[in-house]
């Protein structure tokens, strides 16, 4: 397997970029009864904020939306009558069972021409625009794969199935990873192209060589995952402190 290097084209990102926002999940740990992307926070879906967010960055050309099977065509027509604000276009498409699938999907939907392409949680809805821009400008300054990470402030234990304790890992060298991340299109096209599923993209990008870089994240970028993030959530859009 060839290992992709740092682009020598590296250059500004403007127009370059698209996103691909997967949002095609079920929410089962939130157990809204409905997919987690539909659920409102702040009198808005969770998706819309997502496809906002991706359509407020100057440099995004193209959104891809990915959601369940079923909502494609009702989507489809709300952006083709509400298109989002900003420059970019959306474009909605299905997800598949698992989420490294609707990754694919939103990749395979994607205009060719975009040479930068993020990966994005629809459920991380609230992701400032500062994110995405550092992790844009990792990936046009020459880096193959840019991810968003926080330090992580709770000591963390490896453990076994039975919960024994294995080892406990230098907490300064860990990071939480988020979304948006950030690849050269041919990083991420490698990285997908052995049909695997895994919990990030960067993880595939890892598994055939590809160097990964961290930059700094955000805790408004946390994922909506439990009742209790939504809470969260609506506190945050209403100004208060995360
Ligand atoms: N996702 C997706 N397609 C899947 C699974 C997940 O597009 N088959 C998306 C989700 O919609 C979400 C993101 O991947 O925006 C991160 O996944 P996660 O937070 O795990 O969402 P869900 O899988 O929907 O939630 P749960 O694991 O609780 O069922
Ligand atoms: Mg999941």
């Amino acid at each position: 397997m060839s290992t992709i290097s740092p682009t020598p084209d590296a250059g500004p990102a403007h127009g370059r970029v698209g996103v691909v926002v997967v949002a095609a999940g079920s929410g089962a740990r939130l157990g809204a009864g409905q997919p987690k992307a539909f659920v409102a926070i702040g009198g808005r879906r969770i998706l819309d904020w997502a496809v906002a967010g991706a359509c407020a960055v100057g440099d995004v050309a193209q959104v891809v939306l990915v959601v369940p099977g079923d909502y494609v065509a009702e989507l489809t027509s709300t952006y083709a009558v509400s298109p989002a604000p900003g420059r970019a276009v959306v474009r909605v498409v299905a997800g598949g069972a698992h989420r490294s699938d609707s990754v694919r999907a939103g990749l395979a939907a994607l205009d060719p021409r975009l040479d930068i392409v993020l990966v994005h949680d629809a459920a991380r809805c609230l992701t400032p625009t500062g994110v995405y821009e550092r992790v844009i400008a990792g990936v046009a300054a020459g880096d193959p794969a840019v991810v968003p990470g926080l330090p992580v402030v709770d000591t963390m234990k490896v453990v076994d199935p039975q919960g024994r304790v294995l080892h406990t890992p230098d907490r300064s060298s860990l990071r939480a990873i988020q979304t948006p991340q950030g690849f050269r299109r041919a990083a991420l096209e490698q990285a997908h192209a052995r049909g695997l599923d895994a919990s990030d993209d960067a993880a595939l990008a890892e598994s055939c060589g590809i160097p990964v870089r961290v930059v700094d994240g955000d805790p408004r970028a946390f994922k909506v995952t439990t009742p209790a993030d939504l809470q969260r959530a609506e506190h945050q859009i209403a100004g208060g402190a995360t």
